[in-house]
């Protein structure tokens, strides 16, 4: 029997006040994610049962208790105050997959602060947009990213500290501190930061279609939604042993990699390395992982790879499978019944949506190909891209539109309340993903509504990447897009027009492409790059994107009246 039982049972009188109650919350008082997460699983008598199970590629081991994470995310939040840092300032989690990552998010949320997780493979110019623009007081890293930090760090009057999780090695510099989780006293008792509903807890940054990445503002409140969706579509039972695929420097690395299975009390297996089919199957088969949250990309590679390598191991522990992040195709929803005997059950949400909005949970028959209906407690539809009114057609595209409200749903974003505003049209909230509804009231995803590009579940910002481009001396303007890829979904292509004197060749090619690897990252970096006279323009002199993109995708390229004439 799964926790949510009937789906339509459960949307009769539907209210969140129910997850309220199983956490014994109450309105008005204080509620704290990093509280919730190891002091009161451990109030609940599971002090001692297994939090973490942390490897890495080559098998080393870790394991921590939900004790220990109560009593080591106290550490770390006494030292954050001991360093004079104070409730509802930024502080980075820029990190791999360490313990101290996982430990770090709790301890920052206990003292108040507010976390700002960045992927680790982020270059220097990734990383100095987003801390420059949440004014970030404090980051933990590690040895081998310190680096990129050192070369920004003159650009950040505002970071005070720069708190080294591995510290052993050449001597640190100014600003920087050594903090060893597993020397440093173990803080028994911490008085956690009274927060409330609507206190900020995490900022995690997105892109979009103009300008820099914004930061989504999250509260403590968005627990309530986390806590219940990981309760209901991941299905997490006392007895799991649960893996979530994503890194916390993205939103569902700690929506469902750190808040949704612990707040439940869940045990979870954490891989610090990325994607490696032996590596994955084994360890599944090596802790008997029970439920597994991944995405399109990996189930791609994985289906590369053939039933034959997933035969070879024992997975029969897996009992519930869920995906997030792309498109879903119903290929691999065919395959995963194929190789493992269960289907992968999509999940649509995003990074301001805070938690899962859209899915199939597991009592609801799954029309391969379709990302499900909305989980209790989301009103969802798809409205007319300029109307904004709902289309009551079956099979219609639109945009898909959720009405606001829900707990986890994001806040504002970070010092840009103007854009937050022109989220919301008509009363609803405009996700910028187009879709349709089907008759049994199942969405079916088509696309986005915007330039961003989709590359293996990661947001990539063009705006990001061709500003990147253009501090390269060779690149006078550039478009960067989307081209259709087997694996990734898109990969990013970037149009270049050379400055007077520079001429197209496979070195400056790979050497720009490197460039962009180095500042932005490798999900950023372009898999190839045109090089051309000019690029498409409005009148006003935009660069039109969409002509190239639809050039990528073989599609008609649709209006180009406003299009320069020449
Ligand atoms: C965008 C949000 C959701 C957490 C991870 C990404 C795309 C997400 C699906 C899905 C098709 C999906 C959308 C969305 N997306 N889930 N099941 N099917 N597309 O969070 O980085 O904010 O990305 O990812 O385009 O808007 P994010």
């Amino acid at each position: 029997m799964s926790n949510i039982g009937s789906y339509t049972d459960r949307l009769k009188d539907f209210d969140w006040s129910l997850a309220e109650k199983e956490l014994g919350y109450r309105a008005g008082e204080p509620i704290n994610i990093g509280w919730y997460c190891s002091d009161r699983i451990c109030q609940m008598g599971l002090a001692d049962k297994k939090a973490l199970i942390w490897e890495d590629f080559h098998g080393a081991s870790k394991t921590y208790t939900f004790d220990d994470l109560r009593v080591l995310s106290n550490t770390i939040a006494a030292s954050l105050q001991e360093l004079g840092l104070k409730p509802g300032e930024r502080i980075c989690l820029f990190m791999d997959r360490v313990p101290e990552l996982y430990i770090g998010f709790l301890g920052i949320l206990k003292m108040g602060g507010i976390a700002q997780p960045l992927f680790s493979a982020f270059g220097e110019d990734s990383l100095l947009t987003r801390l420059d623009n949440a004014k970030t007081a404090a980051i933990f890293t590690q040895r081998k990213h310190v680096a990129k930090v050192r070369k920004i760090l003159a650009q950040l009057p505002e970071m005070r500290h720069i708190i080294v999780v591995d510290p052993d090695g050449p001597p640190l510099r100014e600003r920087e501190v050594g903090f060893r989780l597993d020397q440093a006293k173990r803080v028994e008792q911490f008085t956690v930061h009274p927060t409330t509903a609507e206190t900020p807890s995490v900022l995690h940054y997105t892109s979009g279609t103009t300008g820099q990445p914004k930061g989504a503002q999250h509260v403590h409140y968005s627990l309530i939604s986390q806590y219940l969706t990981a309760k209901w579509v991941l299905d997490l039972q006392p007895n799991d042993l649960y893996w979530c695929n994503a890194d916390p420097g993205w939103v569902t690395g700690t929506s469902y990699g750190i808040i949704g299975p612990w707040s439940n009390g869940i045990t979870q297996v954490v891989l610090d390395s990325g994607f490696n089919t032996e590596r994955w199957y084994s360890l599944i088969q090596k802790h008997r992982v029970t439920v597994w949250y991944s995405a399109p990309t990996a189930i791609r590679l994985l289906m590369r790879e053939g039933t034959v390598v997933a035969r070879r191991f024992d997975l029969s522990s897996l009992r519930h499978l869920c995906s997030v992040g792309e498109p879903l195709n119903a290929e691999a929803v065919l395959w995963s019944r194929e190789a493992y005997g269960l289907q992968f059950h999509d999940s649509y949400w995003q990074t301001e949506t805070g938690s899962i909005v859209i899915t199939n949970v597991p009592e609801m028959p799954i029309k391969p190909g379709s990302m499900g209906k909305p989980f209790p407690g989301i009103e969802a539809t798809i409205v007319d891209p300029k109307t904004f009114e709902p289309i009551d057609q079956p099979a219609r595209v639109g945009l898909i539109a959720l009405r606001p409200g829900w707990p986890a749903m994001f806040r504002t974003y970070w010092n840009n309340r103007a854009t937050y505003e022109s989220k919301f049209k008509n009363g609803w909230y405009i996700s910028g993903d187009r879709a349709s509804l089907d008759s049994d009231g199942y969405f079916w995803f088509v696309g986005r509504d915007d330039d961003v590009i989709n590359t293996g579940g990661h947001l990539v910002g063009p705006f990001e990447i061709e500003s990147a481009l253009l501090e390269h001396p060779a690149v006078a303007e550039s478009a960067a897009v989307g081209k259709p890829d087997h694996v990734n979904m898109e990969v990013v292509k970037a149009f270049v027009a050379l400055k007077p004197g520079f001429e197209p060749n496979g070195d400056l090619e790979l050497e720009i492409m490197n460039f962009i690897r180095k500042k932005l990252s490798p999900l950023a970096m372009p898999q190839e790059i045109e090089f051309v006279k000019s690029l498409p323009k409005t009148r006003s002199g935009k660069i039109m994107r969409r002509v190239l993109r639809a050039q990528e995708w073989g599609e008609p390229i649709g209006d180009i009246s406003t299009l320069e004439d020449d």
